[in-house]
């Protein structure tokens, strides 16, 4: 079964997704550890009820928190074998990057390699979607490596946004497609049914 932490930082929506589908017995993987650099996110209640281990992240050194230095040794203590970003906004440290070597993936709310990059997370990406007229949004999931957003895509799902009137009404309709392209890749993952080949992802049935 695989070993999952899923980092968060706001609303936790995704980690939501992931769980129920786990529940229902689609995903043959277990949520290991819930990883916050936001106490006052839902994390904290979402592992609670799910009686997941919460760890937080602080860039001091608080009693209670982990230090990002600490971060690849704990990974490793509990054996995680994939991470799973769902709405993390903090940079993943280098080491763990080197660690986790493609076993770190991300959801990002848009057609990358369109509007991605630092600085765009959350609504600033649904606001540079909406002002370039794009017709088409959707959500990307992709390997993390050392610069933001870059890694090899793994999966897109593309949305029609021709008759949209806002920011909002993007982020509602992405949103919807991320619930279900994320939890697609964890699953084709925990199958071992995602590969690389010749610097492609490919995913097999
Ligand atoms: C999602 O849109 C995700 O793509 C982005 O941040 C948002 C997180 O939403 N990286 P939630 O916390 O999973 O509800």
């Amino acid at each position: 079964m695989l070993r999952l932490a899923v980092f968060v930082s706001g609303r936790g929506s995704n980690l939501n997704a992931i769980l129920d589908s786990i529940k229902n017995g689609n995903i043959n993987a277990t949520v290991i550890a819930i990883i916050t650099d936001n106490k006052g996110c839902n994390a904290t209640d979402t592992a609670k009820a799910n009686g997941i281990e919460c760890y937080y992240l602080s860039r001091s050194s608080v009693s209670g928190f982990i230090h990002y230095e600490q971060l690849c040794s704990l990974l490793q203590q509990l054996n995680i074998d994939l991470i799973v970003l769902a709405g993390f906004l903090k940079k993943i440290p280098d080491d763990v990057v080197d660690c986790f070597e493609n076993r770190i993936i991300n959801i990002h709310p848009a057609l990358l390699p369109s509007f991605g990059g630092p600085g765009m997370y959350g609504m600033n990406v649904h606001k540079a979607v909406f002002d370039s007229s794009a017709k088409v949004s959707g959500a990307t999931v992709h390997f993390v490596n050392k610069v933001y957003d870059n890694g090899r895509i793994i999966a897109q799902a593309a949305v029609d946004i021709s008759h949209v009137q806002s920011p909002e009404e993007i982020a509602e309709k992405v949103l919807n497609i991320e619930h279900k392209i994320l939890p697609f890749v964890i699953k084709k993952i925990a199958e071992n049914k995602v590969f690389l080949k010749e610097n492609r992802v490919i995913i097999v049935d």
